[in-house]
């Protein structure tokens, strides 16, 4: 005892040790999905069904054409309403969607989608049910004349759905309706409300339609702007060099590949044959050679660890992009100038690469200055900045953001804009890829990856010299003006003095001085024309490209 109070034995602790399931779990940490705040959970809900209606219809190939409506039901407590014409849900599947967590469509693929968890929309009935203890309705059909309208809660304990009523209907109609109810949640027409979020979410996704109804009643349609529907996405196999030696493990349990070398040019992307050589070289010169002819169901650990370690050693091309969907660039600036009204904009889309080794990824980019431009903040103007990742706007937590924290690592006084964060600037940055690293499963913040950091930053480096060169030629402009001014009241004098002496008519002399003036003054236009031109081709030479690009090489991107 030694004076400690008395000891318990661990049998005795043990009798604690209880299994959750992964439901429970997110209903004592709700925060971890998004749902903190009044304001921040009822954007969070908004969030999950439309990334959903648009993930599904882009997939379809339909035109998104999506509705959501807030009603105020009491002081913090709402009923949220949403509507979308997608593909509809199987009915063997509501029950996986709407009330089990980890289930889902899209977290085992390699492909760009708003979603990649399973968990969102889940999270969405788990919500309503511990606020107000009322099942979420679901009002979905896929097309084949058959509806089926559908209240269920989760029953937590076993992460699986508790069906309440199900009523089966004939009529021809498709796509998906959700009504739920949500207690402790508040509406606000500011930043990072549902009117926000829709409006960025309109910016981002030229082709949908959305429509919102707010709380007072207030209808707003946002239009498409375009009647393409992008290309549905497509899956990307792995990379090689994106691979870890458990991935590799449980690939080779799974695969129905006889031989190891099929199994790898199979399953990764940019694995050829010639590849395959250069790892069984790599593995013969090792200290325990073995033969990729033998069967993937017997490779052990410290064989996978052998072929991921040749891996580290090769080259292999950039993972292949073809799946990536930027919103492009034709549809940002229409966005921007509608919006906006700038003085200047630009916008440039950086070519895809890879983040973690093997994931594709792409960064979009653009700067609006003046007009609307920047966030308006009573009596002044800060700087704006609108994050977007997979085409869907990030409101909150913007501080621990790889996309802020690259913006704020540019040293903008060296483009011309001063007092960068109370300027009248907007940032709006995309990035898209197969695999988003978020900094939580709420999804609002991406993690500091360097890779995606560096082309943020490149890209914001090369929209700031487009600023630059704006700017001084707006600075030029304006001296250029004040020299005109001045000469032009020299020549008056001039005129006037020139007159007396010489008897000559002084409005014949002016006209004469006033033009070799102008002349002087269009000279040194041409001039200047001359040397942007100039400047502007050395900076396309000096550019940022870095060598290595099109290729992911073993030194940089092994670990
Ligand atoms: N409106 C909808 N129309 C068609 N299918 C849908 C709709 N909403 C959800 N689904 C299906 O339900 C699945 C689960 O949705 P959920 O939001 O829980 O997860 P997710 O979108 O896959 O990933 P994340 O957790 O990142 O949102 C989706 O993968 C999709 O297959
Ligand atoms: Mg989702």
């Amino acid at each position: 005892m030694d004076g400690k109070g008395k000891e318990r034995h661990a049998d005795d602790l043990f009798k604690e040790f209880k299994e959750t399931s992964i439901t429970e779990f997110f209903r004592k940490n709700k925060t971890h999905l998004g749902y903190s705040g009044s304001i921040r959970s009822l954007t969070t809900v908004i969030h999950e069904m439309v990334t959903n209606s648009l993930d599904a219809c882009e997939e379809a190939g339909i035109q998104p054409d999506i509705s959501v409506a807030i009603k105020k039901l009491g002081n913090d407590h709402y009923l949220i309403r949403s509507e979308d014409n997608g593909p509809g849900i199987p009915i063997r599947h509501i029950s996986g969607v709407f009330g089990k967590m980890l289930a889902g469509t899209k977290f085992h693929r390699n492909i760009q989608l708003r979603g990649q968890q399973g968990i969102g929309v889940a999270g969405v009935t788990l919500f309503s049910q511990i606020t107000t203890g009322k099942p979420i309705k679901i009002k979905t059909s896929t097309g084949k004349g058959k509806v089926n309208e559908i209240a269920l809660m989760i029953d937590i304990a076993k992460n699986k759905a508790d069906i309440l009523s199900n009523n089966e209907y004939s009529q021809y109609w498709r796509g998906t309706e959700i009504e739920c109810e949500l207690k402790g949640v508040n509406f606000t027409l500011r930043e990072q409300g549902p009117f926000e979020y829709l409006r960025r979410t309109a910016i981002a996704n030229p082709h949908a339609k959305i429509t919102f109804t707010d709380p007072e009643g207030r209808r707003t349609i946002f239009e498409r702007s375009t009647e393409k529907v992008p290309k549905p996405p497509v899956e990307i196999k792995p990379h090689p060099k994106g691979t870890e030696v458990d991935d590799l493990v449980n690939m080779a349990k799974i695969t129905d590949g006889r031989k190891v070398s099929s199994f790898l040019t199979s399953t990764f992307s940019r694995m050829s044959n010639a590849k395959v050589k250069e790892i069984q070289k790599i593995i013969n010169e090792g200290d325990a050679p073995f033969d990729l002819n033998k069967s993937p169901k017997k490779l052990t650990w410290a064989e996978c660890e052998q072929i991921i370690n040749a891996i580290k050693e090769i080259k292999f091309l950039a993972p292949p992009t073809e799946g990536l969907q930027p919103i492009g660039e034709e549809q940002i600036r229409k966005a921007i100038l509608n919006i906006l009204d700038p003085e200047f904009e630009a916008i440039l889309t950086r070519n895809p690469t890879a983040h973690s080794g093997g994931v594709p990824f792409q960064v979009e980019v653009a700067i609006a200055y003046g007009g609307q431009a920047g966030r308006n903040i009573g009596d002044g103007t800060k700087v704006e900045i609108m994050r977007f990742a997979n085409r869907t706007p990030l409101l909150f937590d913007s501080g621990a953001c790889a996309i802020t924290k690259s913006v704020n690592s540019v040293e903008w006084k060296r483009y011309g804009i001063k007092d960068f964060d109370n300027s009248p600037t907007t940032i709006l940055i995309n990035v898209v890829s197969t695999y988003i690293p978020y900094t939580s499963a709420g999804k609002q913040s991406i993690a500091d990856d360097e890779d995606i950091m560096k082309e943020i930053r490149m890209a914001l480096m090369e929209v700031g010299r487009k600023y630059q060169i704006f700017y001084s030629r707006q600075k030029r402009d304006m001296e250029k003006e004040v020299r005109k001014q001045i000469l032009m009241r020299y020549s008056t004098e001039l005129a006037a003095g020139l007159a007396n002496i010489t008897g000559k008519k002084e409005e014949e002399i002016l006209k004469k001085l006033n033009t070799l003036v102008l002349e002087k003054l269009k000279l040194e236009d041409e001039l200047d024309t001359l040397e942007e031109d100039e400047e502007e081709e050395i900076e396309d030479d000096s550019g940022i490209k870095d060598p290595e690009e099109g290729m992911v090489s073993g030194a940089e991107n092994g670990t």
